[in-house]
């Protein structure tokens, strides 16, 4: 199989980062990580702990691959190089905004410009609100490019009972979008109440 790519940039969400990569891992599927400094920042700040301590608990699985976001000499920033696709979780309007338009100078967004141009998935988790004209015309650059925007909203008509509940229905969406799932565990699913 070949390895699916997970971005962790500067945006309020690193609990859907560990999320996505942690049931990648579970599954086996070979799983690269790059994490930006904007990624690492607010992974410390909302997570209370380094991301280096995450990195140390997935580098125990042997399907685990990192490479450091200055490392433009790695393997994932060619197009040689076989991948399933990217995904962007979370991705800040900073990231988005030099996807849309083809800047490349970390390995992070090399890796997103290398799916673009190899026409490979690439699933953009963005976050931040309220979002001005310029943030939404990058996403619709985006989307126009072939990527999938999924905005980590809540389901609110699932009833989340809280955070967990949030990054789950999240995370699966991620799951579906990267085809690593075929659908939505079932008390995921919308379904119309009996009568
Ligand atoms: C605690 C914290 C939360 C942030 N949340 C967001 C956010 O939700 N969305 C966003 O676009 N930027 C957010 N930022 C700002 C980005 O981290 C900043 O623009 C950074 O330059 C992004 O760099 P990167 O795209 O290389 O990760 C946040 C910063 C901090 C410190």
């Amino acid at each position: 199989m070949k390895p699916w790519i997970v971005g962790i940039t500067g945006a309020s969400g690193s609990v859907l980062a560990q999320g996505t990569v942690d049931e990648l891992l579970r599954r086996d599927v070979p799983t690269v990580v790059v994490c930006s400094n904007g990624g690492r920042l607010v992974w410390q700040e909302e997570m209370g702990v380094s991301f280096n301590s995450a990195l140390a608990q997935w580098q125990e699985h042997p399907q685990f691959t990192f490479y450091a976001i200055n490392d433009l000499r790695a393997p994932i920033a060619s197009g040689t190089y076989p991948t399933s696709g990217m995904v962007v979780v979370p991705c800040s309007m900073n990231s988005v905004a030099s996807m849309a338009h083809g800047l490349a100078g970390n390995l992070l967004l090399r890796t997103a410009d290398v799916c673009m141009k190899e026409r490979r998935p690439l699933v953009l988790v963005p976050r931040e609100t309220p979002l001005h004209s310029i943030h939404l015309e990058n996403m619709l650059t985006m989307a126009r490019m072939g990527a999938v925007v999924l905005p980590p909203e809540p389901a609110f008509y699932l009833k989340p009972q809280g955070i967990d509940d949030i990054v789950r229905f999240v995370v699966s969406r991620v799951l579906v979008a990267l085809g690593v799932e075929d659908e939505l565990p079932l008390d995921l699913q919308y379904r119309e109440k009996p009568e």
